[in-house]
């Protein structure tokens, strides 16, 4: 029986790295939905096959949300060197703190012996503050080490969820809503089909530069977030992308 539901997980995961046209896929058991442990088994497995990639000196760029909080939980100090750099994605998204990415990026640095650095950078500022903000030498530099990541890791929300968790105005939330966007990921909204109806303004890793990125890890799971996943990985680059997932929403995207 063990031996079955093993090979169902592999047959699985090709199917799934097929239809998304992925680099690979790895499903965990169960449900992150209905049961809450499932989003620390993403974590295990997660820190699983992003290990192999963890040298010294490599800096990884991780951005905000409650499955990143649950991968860097579950970070010890065999993963990383005292070299290793985890630095936020993107700038201020809109998240509470406990789901920012300059909070997890501390979190990861602490469970696992590594380094970390911050981006703040207020979430609605004018024009004229943003400029002054990006000239600022210290945030000039974390913005190097960001576009300059070995490794990216990142989490992918429904549109919805997304749009309400986040102090979205009035008037994003309508573009989100009558552009259909159904997946998140990085502050960008993606309809069905990929394309993309909104983008938080920040600083930071944009989504074209995910292309220039060797290895990237993104990490969703619950049977609520199909729709997400199936739009982001068509509106994203997908080649160097490593899809970390659970039975219950891998089960959803091969239904069709
Ligand atoms: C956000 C990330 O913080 O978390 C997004 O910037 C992601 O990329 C979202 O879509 C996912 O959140 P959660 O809580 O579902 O893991």
């Amino acid at each position: 029986r063990m031996i079955n539901e093993i090979s169902g997980i592999t047959l699985m995961e090709r199917s799934l790295k097929e239809m998304l046209k992925v680099k690979e896929v790895m499903i965990v058991p169960g449900d992150s939905d209905d049961s809450p442990w499932v989003k620390e088994e993403l974590g295990r497995a997660a820190i699983q096959s992003m290990k192999p990639y963890v040298g010294t000196d490599t800096v990884i760029a991780v951005t905000g949300g409650t499955t990143m909080s649950a991968v860097a939980g579950m970070l010890t100090p065999d993963f990383a060197t005292p070299e290793t750099l985890f630095v936020p994605a993107r700038g201020g998204i809109g998240e509470d703190v406990q789901n920012q990415a300059n909070t997890i990026c501390s979190t990861m640095a602490l469970k696992s012996g590594a380094r970390h650095r911050v981006l703040y950078v207020p979430d609605q500022v004018s024009r004229e503050v943003y400029e002054t903000i990006t000239k600022e030498p210290a945030i000039k530099e974390v913005m190097s080490l960001i576009t300059s990541a070995d490794l990216v890791l990142h989490g992918i929300g429904d549109a919805h969820t997304m749009a309400k968790r986040r102090n979205t105005s009035e008037e994003h939330f309508r573009t989100i809503s009558y552009g259909q966007a159904v997946g998140e990921a990085f502050g960008y909204y993606f309809d069905v089909e990929g394309n993309i109806v909104h983008k938080v303004k920040t600083i930071g890793l944009q989504l074209k530069d995910l292309s220039d990125v060797p290895n990237v890890f993104a990490v969703a799971g619950g049977h609520s977030k199909a729709q997400a996943i199936r739009a982001y990985f068509k509106g994203a680059p997908q080649t160097s992308s490593t899809l970390i997932t659970d039975e219950g929403v891998a089960k959803e995207l091969l239904k069709g």
